[in-house]
């Protein structure tokens, strides 16, 4: 897939902020190859960023503090200007425009949501959203009309008479985010939006922002300096040490794939369930076979993977349900043909965008490895309970030998009757296969 340069909405270009004086010695001095700690009387706060950020992805800037991420997005938002490389929004290069155009642009394009809130504790909540509208020229019935659509959005609705002393610490910061909203630009910048939160709160928060994500669809930088909160909500992440960027990609990247020490350091101690998908992890499916298939077939495949069912699939490899080995066994026994009949419609099932966290229950559920299904419906992989475990990285259970909740019939049952019989012709001995033999 190629990628059009339009859907790219911020570019960063070998950006660098230093603060002190003689800076752009300092830039030279790095870009010679100095170390950050070399340089005296100066603080290398960015160096040498490049990244691009595509429109309506949220990317996020994860790093510990200080590493530079506030003043990255200080650069974005146009509050400090940039010592050397360059900055694009749009198609405007900002690092060499006159104050008023950079004015323009940041009032088109960029809002922000910050760590506290920032709002204005004598305005209302409606007030306080509907003030960048203010700042528009936009006349006040028209702009809390608007507040007020917004802070139903944010799930706020009523509560724009209150006053921001009222509110509970999450409903603040959605006030925030609504206020950022209400400017109606394409560019949200979030700077520890949520951290001065309590932890479940912030969770929910941190849902929220993907839902109204996929309402909205705009464009996120969101910094963080915790790598759960980076994973969870990041389509893309930057992984900033000591003013650099380290590495760049997806959640699954970063935690598969970590480019170097550093940052497997840091993904050691992620919650997988809530990284991972079932895409992720899901394996080939070996035990499937088409509904056409006879129950002789159905059977070896069963005994071939040691399984007391399969999966049985139409012609599109739609799910259509699961055929047991005591099913097909009695079939073949009675001459048929076609296992049509006897296709139990009890396949559990999980989307490919599920998070593992949301597959423990299906796994437990499921009498074979749960079945990953597409928006067709079609199966396109299956997790078998080892598989979800291992993935979520070493810790206690994941060596634990598993009992399935459905003994298979023995292969040695299976090898006998297969044997014995061919299609259309029932096989002599009732007593082989029976239900004692299990
Ligand atoms: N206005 C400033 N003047 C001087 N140094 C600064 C200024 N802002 C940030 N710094 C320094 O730049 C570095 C990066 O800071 P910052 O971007 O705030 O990091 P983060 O947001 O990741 O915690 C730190 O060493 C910080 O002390
Ligand atoms: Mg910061």
């Amino acid at each position: 897939m190629t990628e059009n340069t339009n859907d790219v909405l911020v570019r960063a270009d070998g950006l660098y902020k230093v603060f002190g004086r003689r800076t752009q010695e300092a830039v030279d001095r790095l870009r010679a190859g100095s170390a950050r700690d070399d340089l005296d009387g100066v603080t290398a706060a960015v160096i040498d960023a490049s990244f691009e950020v595509k429109r309506g992805e949220i990317f996020v800037v994860m790093g510990l503090s200080g590493s530079g991420k506030s003043t990255l997005i200080r650069m974005i938002n146009g509050l400090f200007e940039a010592t050397a490389g360059t900055l694009t929004i749009g198609d405007q290069e900002i690092t060499s425009i006159s104050e008023k155009k950079l004015r323009a642009i940041r009032r088109d394009h960029i809002s922000m949501v910050f760590q506290h809130f920032a709002l204005l504790p004598h305005r209302t909540v409606a007030d306080n959203v509907a003030y960048p509208l203010e700042l528009q020229g936009v006349g006040r019935p028209e702009r809390l009309d608007k507040a007020n659509e917004i802070l139903g959005l944010v799930g706020l609705g009523g509560w724009g008479e209150k006053l921001p002393s009222e509110l509970s610490g999450g409903m603040q910061q959605r006030v925030g985010i609504a206020r950022a909203l209400a400017a109606d630009t394409d560019i949200l910048l979030m700077d520890e939006a949520f951290s001065a939160l309590d932890p479940l709160i912030r969770r929910e928060m941190q849902e929220q922002l993907l839902e109204l994500q996929q309402k909205l669809q705009k464009t996120i930088i969101f910094i963080t300096h915790d790598l759960n909160e980076a994973m969870f909500l990041g389509d893309r992440i930057a992984v900033m040490r000591d003013g650099r960027i380290v590495q760049i990609g997806t959640p699954e990247d970063i935690l598969t794939d970590p480019a170097n020490d550093y940052v497997e350091q840091f993904v050691q101690d992620v919650d997988r369930a809530r990284v991972l998908t079932a895409g992720n992890v899901m394996e080939k499916p070996i035990a499937v076979v088409p509904s056409t298939a006879g129950p002789r077939t159905a059977l070896k495949t069963m005994r071939d993977s040691f399984l007391s069912a399969v999966y049985v699939v139409d012609r599109d490899r739609r799910l259509l349900g699961t055929l047991e080995d005591r099913d097909a066994l009695r079939l073949v026994r009675k001459g048929e043909r076609s296992i049509e009949g006897v296709v139990k419609d009890d396949a559990v099932t999980v989307g490919i965008d599920d998070v593992l966290m949301d597959l423990f229950i299906p796994a437990v559920e499921s009498k074979l490895a749960v079945a990953v299904t597409d928006a067709a419906g079609r199966l396109v992989g299956v997790i078998p309970r080892m598989t979800l475990l291992a993935a979520l990285g070493p810790g206690p259970g994941a060596t634990e030998e598993i009992s399935l909740p459905v003994q298979p019939v023995p292969t040695t049952v299976i090898d006998q009757v297969l044997a014995d019989s061919e299609d259309g012709r029932p096989v002599e001995s009732p007593a082989v296969g029976s239900e004692e033999a299990r």
